[in-house]
């Protein structure tokens, strides 16, 4: 049975997993509105996965006879300046959360909730892999600057990104086109 103070770390990180899909589902709203389609459906991807996340966190609080209480989301941005801006914020939020998955594992530590460090473990995995996609698209994207061929370049490239199957986030572009 887990403890109060990590039961309580736990839903605030539910949270942020689930703002972390809502603003990746923002995102992929704008990039749309952008005609940016391949960025788009990346985005789309990527909220995917943070709902993915947010349930390894609620599935594990319900293993370990915990409360699950799901809270208020934060008001969000609803456009960018730019697809550099986008990503860049995309970026700057994936430092921030690898932040709270590093104060999560102090907590854990100290109330010695270790049946919860291998789920932070592959969080902390995870994170390496979120900042570098995020931080490698906003550095193309700074390379290619007002290059709108170049834009449209990787905004095809970014179409590739694999969807896991069936997801609630099937992608509105046919498959042909994204
Ligand atoms: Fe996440
Ligand atoms: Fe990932």
């Amino acid at each position: 049975m887990i403890g109060k103070k990590v039961n309580d770390a736990i839903n605030a990180q539910i949270k942020n997993e689930l703002e972390s899909y809502y603003i990746y589902l923002s995102m992929s709203a704008y990039f749309h509105s952008k005609s940016l389609d391949g960025m788009g459906h990346w985005m789309r991807v990527q909220a995917h996965e943070e709902l993915t996340h947010a349930m390894k966190f609620f599935n594990h609080l319900i293993d370990r006879g915990g409360k699950v209480v799901l809270k208020d989301l934060k008001q969000l941005k609803t456009t960018w300046k730019s697809p550099l801006d986008a990503f860049q914020d995309a970026y700057k939020h994936e430092q921030f959360i690898s932040g709270t998955i590093n104060d999560l594992t102090t907590i854990v530590r100290q109330e010695k909730e270790y049946a919860t460090e291998p789920l932070l473990a592959w969080f902390a995995d995870e994170q390496v892999e979120e900042e570098a996609n995020a931080g490698k698209i906003a550095e193309q994207l700074e390379m290619v600057g007002s290059d709108k061929s170049g834009l449209l370049m990787l905004d095809r490239e970014l179409a590739a990104r694999a969807y896991p199957p069936g997801s609630p986030l099937n992608p509105v572009v046919p498959a042909g086109n994204a």
